[in-house]
């Protein structure tokens, strides 16, 4: 009898709608989330609230309409007269569909969406678009800051919108497997409700256009050393013939003598004195003496960093090629070479930005969510995007550029495989093993996939202790 009087307002809409001949949405919420949806509600627009839920009567509205207005709350809609012609008619079916949707949350994909719309176009002339909508890990730091509230939510949310919101979090730390999660929590949609995403996406786009700007003009950072170039692209005719890449590479003193030295260094453990290049290039195999060459060409460039630092990013950049390059076929990874140069060139934005006196957290720990978010509100762009940016400059293969861009976020890289591997290098170079509360839950599930069996943690350990050694040798030399 309460419950049929309540619904009294919404009778009278109804009848003046249809001697209209208008139509009006019926929108069924939470009764937890009737706050956020009085917030959202026009004027005109009728609220009762029925049993555990807040009803809404929304004058011409078709249902996509209202359900873009009422964004991020859980919701149920019936169209008069499309779907029943009696209000108690009509809030059944939206209670119905209300528990049917109670698997999906759209307010996930909407949010995400109205993330990316706000970027600029892709299209844009400078190309520096791309590097500017790649992520907002400021919204990953966010949700990973308030795991609580977002477990309670995991419950109504469908497994595609879960793994989206997971990806970058660290294994487990939303999906608990076993523990039943079936209540909605009003927190986590009045905490996304407050969170001023839109602006603080604006204003880290704004400011990243203007650093990437700013970086753009430094004439130097954007040009390779002309012989490493040369070298680069001998490397990619697998054909050429030794004595000419060794040719190309004696034209330059410095990078000869370096390259000799390194050559004899305990780091290849040759007996017998290699004393011309040509026979380096004989006996190490082209793709090694680019490696070299193209890290010789790499380290002058950091000679405007504090040492200290340079020394230690060196070291780790040299660790992740070399364990990127063994890792990589381990996980069914085919980019060889390739690998080798992403390891190196991995955190290369770090580099860029020490050099214009950006600072950074503790360079000997692996990037948190909240490191990445605090470059990000510094700059505008993290080290990933920036190194990626530099590397676009450059010239060099797409695979680079899409790796340097997605090493902290493997689910995002046009091929994961790579992402994952140059992701998993890095927390075992900072780690000496795989860290499974570091790594994040995209490249764990990759992992995951059967792939562990080749990486046991006493497999892991060994080969990062002889990479470690082998890396101190050729630092050495
Ligand atoms: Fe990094
Ligand atoms: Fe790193």
């Amino acid at each position: 009898m309460e419950i049929k009087e309540s619904l009294a307002p919404l009778e009278l809409e109804l009848k003046k709608v249809s001697a209209l001949q208008g139509s009006m949405a019926f929108v069924v919420v939470p009764f937890e989330q009737a706050d956020m949806a009085l917030r959202a509600r026009r004027e005109m627009d009728t609220a009762v609230r029925y049993k555990d839920h807040l009803v809404i009567g929304v004058f011409g509205m078709g249902a996509d309409e209202a359900s873009a207005h009422f964004l991020s709350i859980p919701k149920g809609i019936a169209v008069y007269p499309g779907d029943g012609t009696d209000v108690q008619a009509l809030i059944s079916e939206a209670l119905e569909r209300f528990k049917h949707s109670r698997g999906s949350s759209p307010w996930v994909k909407s949010l995400w969406e109205s993330i990316r719309e706000k970027g600029p176009s892709t299209s844009e002339a400078d190309g520096e678009g791309k590097f500017l909508v790649s992520t907002f890990y400021q919204f990953y730091a966010f949700l990973g800051s308030h795991l609580g509230e977002l477990r309670a939510v995991e419950g109504v949310m469908a497994p595609a919108d879960r793994r989206w919101l997971e990806d970058l979090l660290p294994l487990g730390s939303v999906s608990s497997p076993g523990e039943p999660q079936d209540r909605v929590s009003g927190d986590f949609f009045t905490l996304m409700d407050q969170w001023p995403y839109r602006e603080m996406m604006e204003a880290k786009q704004e400011l990243g256009k203007k650093t990437l700007r700013r970086f753009r003009n430094i004439e130097n950072l954007f040009t390779l050393p002309s012989i490493s170039q040369e070298v680069i692209a001998l490397a990619g005719d697998d054909l050429v013939a030794a004595s000419r890449m060794a040719k190309v590479i004696e034209k330059d003193p410095v990078l000869t003598s370096r390259l000799l030295k390194v050559v004899n260094s305990a780091f290849y453990g040759f007996r017998r004195q290699i004393d011309s290049v040509e026979h380096a290039v004989v006996i190490l195999g082209n793709d090694e003496v680019v490696n070299l060459a193209f890290s010789i060409a790499i380290h002058q460039i950091m000679d405007r960093i504090a040492p200290r630092k340079a020394q230690l990013l060196w070291e780790h950049s040299l660790l992740v090629a070399h364990l990127s390059q063994w890792l990589g076929p381990v996980l069914g990874c085919s980019g060889g070479n390739m690998l080798y140069t992403l390891g190196l060139l991995h955190d290369f934005g770090k580099i860029i930005f020490l050099q214009r006196g950006c600072g950074f957290g503790d360079l000997t720990q692996v990037s948190s969510l909240e490191g990445l978010a605090a470059e990000e509100r510094e700059t505008g762009v993290s080290h990933a995007e920036m190194g990626a940016f530099v590397a676009e400059r450059w010239n060099l293969p797409e695979t680079i550029v899409d790796g340097l861009q997605s090493h902290h976020q493997p689910s995002k890289a046009a091929d994961p495989a790579t992402a994952v591997t140059v992701h998993v290098a890095d927390i075992i170079a900072h780690t000496g093993g795989i860290d499974m509360g570091a790594i994040n839950t995209a490249a764990a599930r990759y992992l995951l996939e059967g792939r562990m069996d080749s990486i046991s943690p006493e497999i892991v350990s060994r080969r990062f202790e002889d990479t470690r050694t082998r890396v101190k040798n050729l630092l050495d030399a």
